[in-house]
């Protein structure tokens, strides 16, 4: 069986979605969950495009090395000697260090863009790829927009850089517009005729403008890439790249189809596509693949007839192999310290410090005395929720509100800070907005509401309900997420986890003040 590779560019091209922004502090918490998927490679950012990306970077080179000696850390360099030395110290002190480095090959990139004739684009990815390899052993070159450019050209700089020493040659769909049979065709195209290919991973990256990009990246597979590059959630610039838990899953799922295995714990999947869901604020469909909702619920009498029988006769793959065990009884209201120590372990949070798990447990009591079954997937949005909280510049003591047909809702908020306590009522036009209203007023920190979203943590009446939501704030993106059995004061406490991480300075730049362009 042949291996191939996952290289999960989350951290990098997930992070260029449009209201993308996460601190390194959840960026360390998604590699640390990735690290426990078992992906191949972490791509973990654009060092060179912000002080912030460097050091997240660096953290994740440095978490990732005591989390597992296998994976392989990646920091994305243009061609230019900058970007590299940048790429290259920021992933200095990872296990295997990786430096990604890429330029434009299609005409309309070399002309417009870069506006450098061919000769002088292969001369500058030799020069980059000499240099990472001064730092590195492990070097990727990429083709920008390969899928747009002449396939003799791709030849010709694909030689080149293995010559100059890439292990690891990457053919991008940039702009998702190539057909599967095309796709293929390229990767077939150069792997018989690029010299020394057959001694390098051939990577796909497929972008998803047409919806093509996981079959893209099969059809590569299909011809000989080793290496597939995709996002947790299929998140990524514009409409996204190729999802990871498709391309797993389709590889898996149809082993026998493809004799291919990859190095995945599918059971991590709904774990990491819950963890990347509630820090980037992307929500997933409920129609999405393997991932979303609905993927295993069975609605027409006859298909749930089928299943009542014979689960395959409509599930192509259990909910199981994927991590999706939801509604499993973990504890109850006089479970003690020691067994919810032992079930968070169970649940995959090995490495919690005494003062996260005493946090933990006072959340936990609390939700025993609101919810009857405390199941699996409420711990494990409690941990979530909890484990990338930032300090508590303010804290929400109270929450009440009235509402009803025919009245206006108004609604009263307690906050605390160093400075006191403060309360404010105020009206809106429903009790969610009535409330934000009162937390502006109390805090005086305008801030504009740029996406709300609330789903179910689980089902019955008592479930939790967690609200995410994204803000633009003092040209900050900001995201904050609020968990409760009570939507409204869920809802609250998103907004507070907002001013807490702009009282901690997280948040990105939203576009107009970036620093840099990303590619
Ligand atoms: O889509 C793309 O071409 C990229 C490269 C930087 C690999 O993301
Ligand atoms: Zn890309």
């Amino acid at each position: 069986m042949a291996h191939i590779k996952i290289f999960d560019t989350t951290l990098r091209d997930g992070e260029q979605s449009p209201g993308v922004a996460l601190n390194t502090k959840e960026k360390v918490e998604i590699a640390r969950q990735l690290a426990r998927l078992g992906v191949d490679v972490i791509e973990a950012g654009f060092p060179i495009a912000s002080e912030g990306d460097f050091q997240a970077v660096r953290e994740i080179a440095r978490a990732i090395r005591s989390e597992s000696e296998r994976v392989v850390v990646a920091g994305l360099a243009r061609a230019a000697r900058g970007d590299i030395e940048r790429a290259a110290e920021a992933v200095e002190k990872a296990a295997h260090p990786r430096i990604h480095t890429f330029i434009a090959t299609s005409p309309i990139h070399m002309e417009k863009k870069l506006q450098l004739s061919p000769d002088a684009v292969v001369e500058r990815a030799v020069q980059a790829v000499t240099l990472a390899k001064s730092f590195v052993d492990d070097v990727e070159f990429s083709a920008e927009d390969a899928g747009r450019s002449d396939p003799e050209f791709l030849v010709r700089i694909f030689t080149e850089a293995i010559r100059a020493g890439a292990t690891t040659i990457n053919v991008p769909d940039t702009v998702g517009y190539m057909m599967p049979w095309e796709y293929g065709a390229l990767i077939a195209h150069l792997r018989a005729t690029v010299p020394g290919i057959e001694n390098v991973d051939i990577s796909t990256h497929c972008h998803d403008d047409l919806g093509c990009a996981v079959i893209n990246s099969l059809a590569g597979v299909q011809n000989g890439a080793t290496q597939v590059e995709c996002t947790v959630n299929g998140i990524g610039e514009r409409a996204g790249n190729a999802s990871l838990e498709e391309v797993v899953m389709a590889l898996e799922t149809r082993k026998d189809y493809w004799g291919h295995m990859t190095a995945i714990d599918t059971t991590e999947i709904y774990r990491s596509s819950r963890l990347v869901a509630g820090l980037t604020g992307m929500l997933v469909p409920p129609n999405k693949a393997v991932v979303g909702d609905n993927a295993f619920a069975h609605e027409s009498g006859i298909h749930q007839d089928g299943v009542i029988k014979a689960l395959e006769t409509y599930e192509i793959m259990s909910a199981e192999t994927v991590g999706r065990s939801a509604g499993v009884l973990v504890m109850g209201k006089h479970s003690g310290r020691r067994a919810f120590r032992k079930s968070l372990a169970e649940l995959g949070y090995e490495g919690l410090s005494d003062d996260e798990i005493n946090v933990l447990f006072r959340r936990f009591k609390d939700l025993c005395d609101r919810k009857s079954h405390v199941t699996s997937e409420d711990i494990r949005a409690l941990v979530d929720a909890e484990t990338t909280r930032v300090p508590e510049t303010y804290q929400l003591l109270a929450v009440q509100f009235q509402s009803g047909t025919g009245m206006t809702p108004v609604a009263t908020v307690r906050l605390k800070t160093d400075t006191g306590v403060y309360e404010e009522a105020s009206t809106g036009d429903g009790p969610v907005d009535a409330i934000y209203h009162a937390i502006e007023r109390a805090t005086q920190l305008p801030i504009e509401l740029s996406s709300y979203e609330i789903r179910s943590v689980g089902a019955g009446k008592d479930a939790l309900g967690e609200v995410t939501i994204r803000v633009q704030s003092d040209g900050r993106t900001v995201h904050g997420r609020g968990l409760s059995t009570d939507v409204v004061e869920a809802s609250a406490r998103a907004y507070v986890d907002v001013l807490n991480k702009l009282a901690a300075g997280v948040g990105r730049p939203t576009a107009a003040t970036e620093e840099m362009t990303a590619p």
